[in-house]
């Protein structure tokens, strides 16, 4: 098995947290693990010192206990240290291997989570957990999820998405006005492709509108604008590949004003609750909601799909979807799935065998050289 963690994108650090605790929750005697970190400059290293952590956690029946609110512990966060590899010739090894090797893409953000690597991996052969190219770039982009998504009539916040050319194309007062006039204030400004609230503002008055736009764009040329909404945040936790289950539902109570970078990674202040208090009715219809945003997205393997609840008002409204959720034992995935009785080092055996699954089912079709008889045929092969 190869661990993938570090890359190149903001999320860099949490991917170092995750990584460590999916090593520390893998028994020694049953997975053999080749742990390989991306430098935030994009150089790939065998890490071999991060199996000093594997195993550490895999006799506790909740590695959990050994984290604080914050996620830091005492397996702490793998380093991305060793020597450069060469990741083509580590993969092209490995999808030789019996039994087949799986690749744990432990990556969030851009250049991870967005299908970057992922297509990496699909020409490679090998065997990956989580989403495909297409599921991971479709989730990964706000402006495009909530196209597809509209598309489905799926309910969510009214939204603008707009490229840096058209912010460019007017003047920013012209720009911001327009905005306004349609979302009013305040608002939300992303950038398309971030996570861990990374570039987020909610901007209340026009000059922080503005501030709120330039910053959004030195994380990405394409923009999603939000209405700001009054509603409680209700997440749903997904595995599976055709067959999707969702996990009991989860509430974040941000101790901020929203859920920021630092109430999620640094100070922990966030209330986290698990079960969210919602009656029968409301957590069925959650969960239906879930699965039907993951086949839309066509999310594999497993995807956290966030809501916001707005109540009295629209009800369910779908937020995002991570395909690569937060997965220290403190984070809402894992947890989510302990409350549904799946336990986190099960939780990593269940999503290797739905990787093994996918890859076996994949379809490889390549075109011969045209015959002599100047036709061209298909031929599959596994
Ligand atoms: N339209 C909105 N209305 C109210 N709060 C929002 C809205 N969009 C985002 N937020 C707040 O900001 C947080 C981060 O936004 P989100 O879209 O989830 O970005 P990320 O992908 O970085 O997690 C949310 O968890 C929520 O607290
Ligand atoms: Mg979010």
């Amino acid at each position: 098995m190869i661990l993938l963690f570090g890359g190149q994108s903001a999320e860099h650090e949490v991917s170092c947290v995750t990584a460590a605790h999916v090593l520390a929750a893998l028994d020694p005697n049953e997975f053999r693990v080749t742990p390989i970190g991306i430098t935030t400059e994009g150089v790939w290293v065998h890490a071999h010192e991060a199996l000093k952590v594997q195993g550490l956690a895999f006799n506790l029946s909740d590695p959990s206990n050994l984290s604080d609110r914050a996620g830091r512990s005492e397996i702490g966060a793998l380093k991305v240290a060793g020597d450069p590899i060469d990741i083509g010739a580590v993969l092209a090894a490995a999808v030789t291997y019996t039994p087949p090797a799986v690749v744990l893409p432990m990556l969030h953000g851009p250049l991870g989570e967005d299908g970057t690597i992922q297509g990496l991996l699909e020409l490679s052969g090998i065997a990956y957990v989580g989403s495909g190219v297409l599921g991971s770039a479709l989730a990964m982009d706000k402006a495009m999820a909530k196209q597809v998504l509209g598309s489905l009539s799926i309910p969510q916040v009214r939204y603008i998405a707009a490229h840096e050319a058209d912010y460019r194309s007017v003047t920013p007062e012209e720009f911001c006005a327009s905005v306004v006039d349609q979302l009013g204030l305040p608002c939300f400004v992303k950038p398309a492709n971030m996570g861990s609230s990374v570039g987020v503002s909610r901007a209340t008055d026009l000059p922080a509108l503005r501030e709120a736009i330039e910053t959004a764009l030195t994380y990405d040329q394409w923009l999603v604008f939000e209405e700001a909404v009054t509603a409680r945040e209700i997440e749903v936790a997904v595995i599976g590949n055709q067959d999707p289950e969702a996990s009991i539902p989860g509430e974040i109570r941000p101790a901020d004003e929203f859920y920021s970078y630092t109430d999620k990674y640094l100070a922990g202040t966030a209330e986290l609750l698990i079960p969210a208090p919602l009656s029968p009715a409301e957590v069925s219809e959650v969960q239906e909601l879930a699965v039907t945003v993951y086949r839309a997205l066509r999310c594999e393997g497993l995807a956290r799909v966030d809501f916001f609840f707005e109540s009295p008002g629209r009800g369910f409204l779908c937020s995002e979807v991570n395909t690569m959720p937060g997965f220290t034992p403190i984070s809402m995935f894992p947890k989510m799935w302990q409350h549904s009785g799946l336990e986190y080092p099960d939780l990593i055996r269940r999503l290797i065998d739905l990787a093994l699954e996918r890859a076996a089912g994949r379809r490889r079709v390549t075109v011969r050289q045209p015959t002599s008889r100047g036709e061209r045929s298909a031929q599959e092969s596994p």
